[in-house]
């Protein structure tokens, strides 16, 4: 899976790093990142996957479908940044907008200061055409009031790419977003990511992206960009 998979192929390349991995998925929700991706095998057997969520409901729901799914995963109801085992990378799905201000500033914060080589948090891109793009498949997709409003608000509030790339230049990580604005095309994209690594990792990341490598920009990317 882009970015996910080639940023496990840089971790096993680079000394420092050795296996085996685990993969946090902060907020996991039901879980489904964390199910696609065992399901898949798409990271590989060195690396443990864990879903953390508070909410102790979703995460009982998101072990007992893995469990009929017959899934290699597991399911925490904990703070994701207070578990005992670390975490070599973070991720996300749909979690950044809740984070804002200083609490987004701590979010990256946290994971800098743990022994993560990296982290992967994939967000609602704040396009133009976000909230119109939540408002169809939230109806679609969602039979709840609440859960229609919440989807189209959560698009509302999505992160700008320099507000996210901002945020994730901590010390000890180099910030990077995968398909910003001026590169992506509105009408596809919907969520993209941003990445942190630890900056020893920046070149065999970039190697096993290959090509796509050129989706990914730095902070030097707002130097360009019309603010
Ligand atoms: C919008 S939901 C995202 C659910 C899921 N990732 C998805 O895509 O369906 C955000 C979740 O983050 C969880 N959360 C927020 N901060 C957390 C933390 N520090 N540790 C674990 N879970 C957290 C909340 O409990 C909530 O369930």
């Amino acid at each position: 899976m882009r970015p996910l998979s080639p940023l496990f192929t840089a971790i096993r390349a680079t000394s420092g790093w050795p296996g085996p991995y685990r993969l946090v998925d902060i907020g996991c929700g039901l879980g489904y990142l964390v199910r696609w991706l065992a399901a898949t095998d798409a990271l590989g057997a060195d690396v443990e996957l864990v879903g953390v969520d508070l909410d102790a409901a979703l995460v009982g729901e998101a072990g007992r479908l893995a469990r009929a799914e017959v899934l290699n995963c597991r399911f925490v109801h904990a703070d994701a940044f207070a578990l005992r085992q670390a975490a070599t990378v973070y991720v996300s799905t749909g979690v950044l907008h809740h984070f804002r201000g200083p609490a987004l500033d701590r979010f990256f914060q946290t994971q800098a200061a743990s022994p993560a080589a990296a982290f992967c948090h994939f967000d609602i891109a704040a396009t133009r055409l976000a909230p119109i793009g939540a408002w169809i498949f939230h109806r679609a997709r969602m039979r709840h009031p609440l859960g229609r409003h919440d989807g189209v608000v959560s698009a509302q509030r999505a992160h700008s790419d320099e507000t996210l790339l901002r945020a994730a230049d901590v010390p000890g990580i180099r910030p990077l977003l995968y398909e910003p604005q001026r590169l992506a095309n509105p009408f596809c994209t919907t969520v993209r990511p941003v990445i942190g690594v630890r900056p020893p990792l920046e070149a065999p990341f970039r190697l096993a992206l290959g090509r796509a490598a050129r989706h990914l920009v730095g902070p030097e990317y707002l130097a360009q960009a019309p603010r």
